[in-house]
């Protein structure tokens, strides 16, 4: 393993920049035990607008493609809402994604023992819930052209998007869901709407034919998007690794996270394909966003991004020992009853953002004495 990790952090808008410090802590915490970072910090979304007008600067995309792993806080925020659609903030991200090729989005909701009250559903429901939704990420109506606004005459407009899958975009992401199947529960289950769109029955064919080529020893299902956004909330535990395209997994990975008590709890990780070396590119995020309405007071979970940087020590770095450490410190501030606002409950007892991170490191001491 070469001695020097380079991390792009990117902190971004609204609660990015303080879940970031905290994270940042944590990411020097390992770089004074043995794993060395280096780290460079760099501006996106909104923060970059005010700075350079635009949501991403060639040169921070740049840095981005040379790094060994980007960690983005959040983007966007209603002060930079009424610009141009190709100006705001969330191009900043969608460029990062799209240029450097990171087709599959690997979000895994777990709920943790201690948050199980967290939950809006039953305990019994989500208890143990351990799924992992493999999101396509680079593809779909996202990105999809023909695309934009137009006059249509007589006073009329009309929106185009363009839902859009090739056989590869398919293989490659279906490919990525049954590897991670493999060494989890073993089964995969594939999201669509064959029953309306083209570009889903193709989805269903690519995948299913792959599975028969490659995966046979994995249980491969399918189910419509809609049927699984009820089945997520019904029963959420029979599912396993779950394979979808961009919208929708966008959309069912709103609602996984929900089920594990607060959007501030999911991390994601971001993965392009595997180089002649093996190193992929990378880009991890917590799930939730900038979260204006709690920007600057202190409220704000820092946990999805510090697990999110769990994700890059196992997937980037190839340290699983090391993520684990992020995981079980975690879990041991979420049982000692140490909650942020998002995820308060009767008798816990209510901290900020910084003293959750003064938990999690206090913990990793704990954990590595
Ligand atoms: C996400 C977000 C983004 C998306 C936004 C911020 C562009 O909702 O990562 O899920 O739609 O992909
Ligand atoms: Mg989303």
């Amino acid at each position: 393993m070469a001695s020097n990790r380079s991390l792009l952090i990117l902190p971004g808008d609204g609660i990015g920049p303080e879940v970031m410090e905290q994270v940042r802590r944590v990411v020097g915490w390992f770089d004074r035990k043995a794993v060395t970072f280096e780290v460079e910090e760099d501006l996106v979304g909104g923060a970059a607008i005010d700075a350079h007008g635009i949501p991403l600067a060639d040169e921070t995309m740049e840095r981005a493609q040379d790094a060994d792993a980007v960690l983005l806080g959040a983007v966007g925020g209603p002060k930079w809402d009424d610009l141009p659609f190709e100006v705001k903030p969330e191009r900043g991200l969608l460029r990062l994604r799209k240029e450097m090729d990171l087709f599959a989005n690997l979000r895994p909701a777990l709920c943790f023992d201690a948050l199980v009250e967290a939950s809006s559903l039953k305990p019994e429901i989500v208890a143990g819930l351990d799924i992992m939704i493999v999101r396509e990420l680079t593809g779909g109506v996202y990105f999809g052209s023909p695309r934009g606004i137009e006059d249509i005459g007589g006073g009329e407009r009309r929106g185009v998007n363009t839902q859009i899958y090739t056989t590869s975009e398919i293989r490659r992401v279906a490919a990525v869901a049954f590897e991670l199947a493999r060494k989890r529960g073993g089964r995969v289950c594939s999201c669509e709407k064959a029953n309306v769109m083209e570009s889903g029955v193709l989805w269903r064919e690519e995948v299913t034919k792959l599975h028969a080529e490659s995966y046979k020893d994995v249980e491969l299902s399918h189910m419509y998007a809609d049927n699984a956004a009820m089945q997520l909330v019904r029963n959420p535990k029979q599912f396993d690794v779950i394979v979808t395209d961009n919208l929708f997994g966008d959309i069912l990975s709103d609602e996984a996270a929900m089920l594990t008590g607060s959007l501030g709890m999911l991390p994601s990780a971001s993965l392009g394909s595997a180089d002649a070396t093996g190193r992929r590119k990378a880009l991890y995020e917590p799930v939730h966003g900038s979260a204006p309405d709690i920007t600057g007071q202190g409220k704000a979970n820092p946990i999805a991004t510090m697990l999110s940087f769990g994700m890059m020590l196992r997937y980037s770095y190839d340290l699983p020992a090391e993520a684990d450490l992020v995981q079980q410190a975690v879990e041991a501030v979420l049982a000692s009853g140490r909650r942020t606002a998002d995820i308060m409950a009767e008798g816990a007892e209510e901290v900020s953002t910084e003293q959750m991170g003064d938990a999690v490191l206090a913990e990793l001491e704990k954990l590595s004495a």
